[in-house]
């Protein structure tokens, strides 16, 4: 009895303990992506993207068939969007630019100034409500042009990024001081080695390591225009913001050890250790296995290709923050008989791992999207440790569900992911800047059509109106930002 008590009592003196305060500065961001919000697919001079073509090639790729040549409608709606964020007490919203609303081929023959207004109009009315921009320059939806020409696997993607870039740093850039280059890089791969996500080729093993190759490019020429251009007058900041995962071993075992490091090292160091590490370039790890399995396969270069010494001090350094993408972890364990395969593909250069969820994670709709609670501080360590301490922004962070207004579940993931932030926080010392509500309001969520929902505010996609309706976790957020402290009573 008394055992019990006093484990009781320890119990709840570490509760009490807990700081749950988020420090002054602190930010609260929530966050949408063209592709996924706007519609207007085809109005006021906008140029057909990658994901247009596929879905209206492929209808069969997405889960219900449907499409977003509508989606949110916040093309139209955004004045009603800044209204809600603004309702919620949000500091900030981060949004995408769709490149061929821009640019309708992507590159500056044809400039849309119909896509410029449509930008600074959103700009200037979140503004005016007290609700700063971070704006990502690419999420995904790449002119359909550019992809004729070989899309990001053509290495002229770098100058195209950088015209581009170039447009909505002079266009916009008095106001943004938050640029995001590129959201999650090797969320983009799925596109190289599946027929159902956009551009939807099959190139594994080889298209993936091209794409990456460019953007790491893409990206550092956009950061040094920013650097050598714009910074000394617009005084802002630009990153990347990376799908960052944490592979868990499923048991102590040096093999399950070892896969799990190398699914860390393929899934995410691979991409942001030449922009964020000190050393810069790919890591040796990687560069060494695809080397070797180039060999075997009779190949007389390696299918990574190689940064000279000019594109790695080039690439090195360039950001101010890191973004970091997280939604759950990944348990990951050596290759059994099914996953095992002599294909050439990324992951078989990773070792064919078995990747799955730890049975403590409770799984929703789709099971990629687990809720690991305890792992977003483990993860900020990560990245903090193997990227010099860096200052850290949540560029996302989410919970999916079938569209219920009742979200009790994505209550608790956003109060136990945000306590885990605090505890790196006061405990770890990391700086994390703020954190980033994906999303504002119920998107297209890409092969997933609209069967996933993880808006704070339903929207029904079936009225011509695409009617918002705010859910429980609107109030949570309100709740949180008001007080700035996460309620002890959602804590598990
Ligand atoms: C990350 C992506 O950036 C976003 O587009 C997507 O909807 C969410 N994850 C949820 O899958």
């Amino acid at each position: 009895m008394q055992t019990l008590l006093a484990t009781l009592l320890l119990a709840a003196t570490a509760t009490a303990a807990r700081n749950l305060t988020f420090p002054d500065g602190f930010l609260f961001g929530t966050v949408s992506a063209s592709y996924q919000v706007e519609g207007a697919w085809n109005l006021s001079g906008k140029g057909e993207n990658i994901w247009d073509r596929l879905i209206h090639t492929r209808p069969d790729c997405i889960a219900d068939r449907d499409n977003a040549d509508v989606a949110a409608d916040s093309y139209h709606k955004y004045k009603e969007d800044v209204q809600l964020i603004k309702n919620i007490g949000f500091n900030y919203y981060r949004f995408s630019i769709a490149w061929p609303r821009i640019l309708p081929k992507g590159d500056l023959s044809v400039i849309n100034q119909a896509g410029i207004d449509y930008y600074n109009n959103l700009i200037n009315e979140l503004l005016a409500n007290g609700i700063f921009p971070v704006v990502t320059i690419f999420h995904w939806d790449l002119p359909q042009y550019l992809q004729d020409l070989g899309g990001m696997m053509n290495s002229i993607i770098v100058d195209y990024f950088e015209d581009y870039a170039r447009l909505l740093f002079t266009h916009f850039g008095d106001r943004v001081k938050w640029w995001i280059t590129f959201n999650e890089p090797y969320t983009i791969l799925y596109g190289y080695r599946s027929q159902c996500f956009a551009p939807g080729l099959l190139v594994c093993g080889v298209g993936e390591y091209l794409v990456i190759h460019n953007l790491l490019k893409a990206h550092a020429r956009a950061y040094h225009l920013y650097d050598d251009e714009f910074r000394s007058t617009q005084k802002g900041k630009i990153g990347m913001a990376l799908g960052t995962t944490m592979a868990d071993p499923k048991t102590q075992s040096p093999a399950d050890i070892e896969a799990a490091e190398l699914y860390q090292q393929f899934t995410l160091n691979w991409m942001a250790h030449p922009v964020y590490s000190k050393k810069g370039d790919y890591p040796d790890i990687v560069k060494e296995r695809v080397y070797n399995k180039s060999m075997a396969e009779g190949l007389r270069r390696s299918r990574l290709p190689k940064f000279s010494e000019y594109w790695v001090n080039y690439i090195r350094g360039t950001h101010d923050f890191y973004g970091m993408n997280y939604y759950s972890s990944n348990l990951v364990s050596a290759p059994n008989s099914t996953t095992n395969s002599s294909v050439i593909s990324l992951e078989n250069d990773m070792g064919n791992p078995v990747v799955g969820n730890d049975p403590s994670w409770i799984v929703g709709p789709n099971p990629d999207f687990a809720y690991s609670p305890k792992d977003m501080r483990k993860v900020l360590n990560w990245v903090w440790k193997n990227y010099d301490g860096v200052d850290i922004l949540i560029t996302e962070n989410g919970w999916s569900d079938h569209g219920t207004l009742n979200d009790d579940m994505r209550v608790r993931y956003f109060a136990n992911y945000m306590a885990g932030i605090l505890d790196a926080i006061h405990l770890d010392n990391i700086t994390v800047l703020g954190h980033s509500a994906w999303s504002i309001v119920d998107t297209f969520e890409w092969a997933t059509g609209y069967t996933v929902r993880f808006g704070l505010h339903h929207v029904d996609f079936n009225s011509p109106n695409r009617t918002r309706v705010a859910k429980e976790s609107t109030k949570y957020f309100a709740d949180i930002i008001k007080n700035r402290t996460v309620p002890a009573k959602y804590l598990d």
